[in-house]
């Protein structure tokens, strides 16, 4: 059965109107219609109001809210309510709650403290979900169901530690293949029972939050623990199925968020759905790329930015107030990259509690007449005007940029080479290098189909699942391009060692062999010297790079090691591989990625350099070219643009236009 699909770009947000007296609603609405608001997320965190206890369910005030919702035509995204649990739950059912870390069983309080192996709670989490569905699946103003809310976190209970040896039994079989693939004759680790096996936590094999002493016992535990929620999810998602076949579902992403593969997330979705909250100095570069990864968790379909904030959050260190015209460029920037929706947390203020001072469409001064409303009004008016044009409009990339969460958290269980190594900051640098040369890329998963690219990226491929680097190989064979750097082809997926050499299975591929990584700490650093004579710093890592068929690009140019290659390039079948075996200053990455897309004959959006973040989205033959400036300062338009039409403004574009800091043009 295919889901219904969004008929409109959607513009509104997660709205608490049962956090607020009902005579103040008709105001809330008055107040939204001026915004061209169209769809609102609601019942987020109502549990506790429509079951207020274990036998009694009350709909009455959902029903008040959802009729009112559909009288105004709004799209309707109606959560399941089951984020954070109901007081009375933990007292009857304690179990239901969460054991951290540190092995505290915690007490009712806060949210997303559901334990995902808890039986209770999945009884009644599943239950809401399908009442829910039986009473307003219907209802064709729902256009989507929101399942619980930013699934993350994880338990270490006993019912988990339970669950988590049945996981393991059915993986492994074995308990004898279970002490191979986790090396447990390393400090005498063997078990011989499945009820020896706990749980890595504080208690037992954790070091730190983010370190442990055994990464193949703690990389099984987050898979299982991504898992585990998923179930959740899959279980909530199959209750509202059993009385609506038709309306979307989803759950909201966080991005880069660490704790779950996202990429098996996506298929259990009808559509991908994110929040997105950069603090006042994330690289646009870094929210372009989140937004493309969660275009690339279903292959290129649009998703939806759930969440975004008018203005300030109240959650960072430091929550400045978005500067005027900021929110619409970042809105746009959301739609540039795949979303279909423009969704705010949150549409009103809230009076009490922790998000008290987190922005919203309506302040605590609860008219129109704010900074903030106005433009949430005239971006609301624009998007309005735009009508379906853009609407589940695809992109299409040449380059490919692998992410992987097994790799996430592989790598930064290792224990050495160097601590500051952070896979995401890794992916980011390459991924910038493209952003700034206007290249628009996929974010891709190992699994994904490597022949529609030219190029494929795999920075930090340290995890070489089975069969990958055949395929890789494969890819390159027929003329393809891969690229990657130091810390790749390092271990197998239970954490590993590949012997006979680095970068183990992907050696023959690269023509090279690493026979030693040096570690630099954050004052050290060498210097990448190229065959044409230029130099970039290059610091972090630093491989000691043998040449088995591969050609040098790069030399080091001090330390034991100097003169020894850093950056070489292979050929292998009709395509080519590049290998970056240490962390070089942007501008040496991009030295390189120019080769590599010379190489493929990629071509940049625009000619010569600009500081414009540029973009395309097409639809039925046409090409939308997005341009945002996100710099300090205006910025000319280039020439390649001259005598195009602004959508937006319905402008003609001259030798002259100049984008202001955050204009936003749309380009046919
Ligand atoms: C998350 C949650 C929301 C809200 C916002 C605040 O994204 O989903 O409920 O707490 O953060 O930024
Ligand atoms: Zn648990």
């Amino acid at each position: 059965m295919t889901q219904r699909k969004f008929q409109r770009m959607l513009y509104g947000g997660d709205y608490n109107p049962n956090q607020w007296p009902v005579e103040t609603w008709s105001e809330d609405m008055r107040i939204f219609k001026q915004a061209a608001i169209n769809s609102a997320s609601v019942n987020i965190f109502s549990w506790a109001k429509i079951q207020p206890s274990e036998e009694v369910y009350d709909f009455s005030e959902l029903d008040k809210i959802i009729d009112m919702l559909t009288k105004d035509h709004y799209d309707i995204i109606l959560a399941t309510a089951t984020a954070a649990l109901p007081a009375w739950m933990f007292k009857k059912y304690p179990e239901v709650g969460r054991t951290d870390y540190e092995g505290r069983q915690h007490k009712f309080g806060q949210r997303h403290n559901a334990c995902p192996n808890s039986l209770v709670y999945q009884k009644f989490a599943r239950k809401i979900a399908s009442k829910l569905a039986e009473r307003y699946g219907d209802n064709p103003n729902i256009t989507c169901w929101h399942v619980n809310n930013e699934y993350g976190g994880e338990c270490f209970c006993d019912n988990c530690e339970k669950a988590f040896r049945v996981w393991l039994r059915t993986k492994y079989g074995t308990i004898e293949a279970l002490n191979k693939a986790w090396n447990m004759d390393f400090w005498g680790h063997r078990v011989y029972e499945w009820d020896e096996i706990v749980l890595p936590n504080a208690l037992s094999e954790g070091i730190g939050y983010e370190d442990t002493a055994f990464a193949g016992i703690s990389l099984d535990y987050r898979r299982f623990n991504s898992d585990s929620l998923l179930e959740n999810y899959k279980m909530e998602r199959d209750g509202i199925r059993e009385f609506d076949q038709n309306t979307l579902i989803t759950t909201n992403l966080m991005g880069t968020y660490k704790n779950l593969d996202y990429f098996k997330w996506a298929k259990e979705m009808d559509i991908v759905s994110w929040d997105n909250y950069p603090s006042y100095d994330t690289p646009p570069s870094y929210s372009a790329m989140c937004h493309d990864l969660m275009r690339g968790l279903k292959e290129g379909q649009p998703f939806m930015l759930m969440e975004q904030t008018p203005s300030q959050q109240n959650w960072q260190p430091y929550n400045s107030l978005k500067r005027p015209g900021k929110m619409r460029a970042q809105s746009f920037q959301a739609v540039a990259h795949g979303s279909d929706t423009v969704q705010f947390f949150q549409l009103k203020r809230s009076v009490g509690a922790c998000e008290k001072f987190h922005g919203a469409v309506i302040s605590h001064a609860g008219h129109e007449n704010t900074r903030v409303f106005k433009e949430v009004a005239e971006l609301g008016h624009e998007l309005e005007k735009l009508g379906n044009k853009l609407l589940d409009s695809r992109t299409k990339s040449r380059v490919g940029i692998i992410f992987d969460w097994d790799n996430y958290w592989a790598l930064e269980y290792t224990s050495g080479p160097n601590k500051d190594l952070a896979y995401v900051d890794q992916i980011h640098q390459y991924y910038q290098a493209f952003y700034d040369k206007q290249i628009q890329v996929d974010m891709i998963s190992v699994d994904s189909d490597f022949s529609q690219y030219d190029v494929v990226v795999g920075p930090v491929l340290y995890m070489v699942k089975e069969g990958l680097a055949e395929r890789l190989a494969t890819f390159v064979k027929e003329g393809g391009q891969f690229l990657t750097t130091f810390m790749s082809g390092i271990v197998n997926e239970s954490d590993n060692v590949y012997l006979g050499g680095y970068p183990g299975p992907l050696r023959n591929l690269l023509g090279i062999w690493v026979e030693e990584i040096d570690a630099l700490a954050p004052e050290q650093y060498n210097h990448s010297l190229f065959v044409d004579d230029t130099s970039y710093k290059c610091q972090l890592l630093c491989d000691i790079i043998h040449l088995e068929g591969a050609e040098a690009l790069a030399s080091y140019q001090s330390d034991f090691y100097a003169g020894s290659p850093v950056v070489t390039k292979n050929n292998f079948g009709q395509g080519k591989t590049w290998y970056v075996g240490s962390q070089l200053e942007p501008a040496g990455i991009a030295h390189i990625v120019d080769q590599v897309i010379a190489t493929s004959q990629i071509e940049a959006l625009v000619t010569g350099d600009s500081s414009l973040e540029i973009t395309t989205r097409e639809k039925a033959g046409q090409v939308y070219t997005f341009i945002i400036n996100f710099q300090g300062e205006a910025q000319e338009l280039p020439l390649d643009f001259v005598g195009k039409i602004d959508i937006l403004s319905g402008k003609e574009m001259t030798k002259e236009t100049r984008l202001a800091s955050f204009d936003v043009i749309i380009l046919i």
